[in-house]
């Protein structure tokens, strides 16, 4: 059934896993991932972004969540990432999405506070749930274009009072994660320490990280070799992820490597098949990589293998 992640939090909280929250842009993504959670027997988040929406026309991907909840017969939940605005989050809210994100972390600490509100007294009222951002993440976001400089670790005492004054349901921190491929210039580092802070003065409160991708060798490998440019590519280890769910994080946010997943075998099947020119040929190899990656996430980094 389409749900929200309440229910799902709590058990992750409980067992020190971690949901995995993967973001969906056409119907082969949502295939992968919806077979290896089935395989798996395993709760998960499908998240669209405002890119996605943009993309794939909105009405398409919810139908396609609708299907794949349908034909798997797990619970699933239906997520807004990055919500830019109250008014698109409201129109989620309106469109069925069972939880949304309001992204308001790059404006100042009141005025994210006083946007966060006024989504959560909307979604509240018709019963979804609401994740907000507090700190900032290097890198390229939605809308939000933030420069390494920019970037700012979440603060501790500002996160209690944040969680207080907004009532969300979750909360997305800034610990040294960014999104895309290109996460560490040299050694990968987390700061666990104000993970840990954080989750003491925020105890039972489900914690999100976002740019949680390992950017998996095997994939960059795999696009480098066949006619990618993609060098120099660092995600976040997988052991680092699995440290994260036991410190309070509760969902873990991947695109990353479901893209390079993708990429990665479509290039192969294309270079190796050149006569090829029917879609499903190469886009079914496509999806079956992303199963395989998915189930390897649930399996071996998030933990959450038999929790439906
Ligand atoms: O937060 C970034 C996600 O990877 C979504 O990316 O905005 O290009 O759809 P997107
Ligand atoms: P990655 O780029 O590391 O996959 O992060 C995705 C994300 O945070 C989506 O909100
Ligand atoms: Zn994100």
């Amino acid at each position: 059934a389409l749900v929200t992640s309440t229910e799902m939090f709590k058990k992750a909280y409980a067992g020190q896993y971690a949901i995995g929250a993967f973001n969906v842009n056409n119907m082969e993504i949502i295939q992968g991932i919806v077979d290896a959670a089935k395989q798996e027997k395993s709760a998960i988040i499908l998240q669209v972004s405002a890119g996605a929406r943009k993309y794939a026309n909105p009405i398409y991907l919810r139908k396609l969540v609708e299907a794949a909840i349908e034909d798997s017969g797990l619970d699933i939940v239906l997520h807004l990432d990055h919500g830019d605005s109250v008014e698109m989050c409201k129109k989620c809210v309106d469109d069925g999405f069972t939880s949304v994100m309001i992204d308001a972390s790059h404006h100042s600490f009141e005025e994210n506070i006083r946007i966060t509100k006024e989504v959560v007294d909307y979604a509240h009222s018709k019963g979804v749930v609401v994740e907000a951002e507090l700190g900032r993440l290097a890198g390229v976001e939605d809308s939000v274009n933030v420069s390494k400089e920019d970037a700012s670790y979440t603060d501790p005492d500002q996160a209690v009072e944040f969680v207080q004054r907004t009532g969300i349901d979750s909360l997305a921190i800034a610990i040294g994660t960014s999104h895309g491929a290109y996460k560490f210039k040299g050694e990968p580092k987390l700061d666990f320490a104000r993970l840990e802070v954080i989750t003491n003065l925020l105890p039972n409160f489900p914690l999100v990280l976002h740019g949680a991708s390992t950017v998996l060798p095997e994939f960059v490998e795999l696009c480098n070799k066949y006619g990618g440019n993609i060098p120099g590519a660092q995600g976040v280890p997988e052991h680092m992820l699995r440290q994260a769910s036991k410190l309070g994080v509760c969902k873990i946010n991947i695109d990353t490597d479901l893209r390079l997943a993708m990429t990665a075998a479509i290039r192969r099947h294309l270079v190796e098949n050149p006569s090829d020119f029917d879609p499903r040929k190469y886009l079914g190899p496509a999806r079956d990589a992303i199963q395989g990656m998915v189930q390897h996430k649930i399996k071996n980094v998030l933990g959450s293998s038999n929790s439906m």
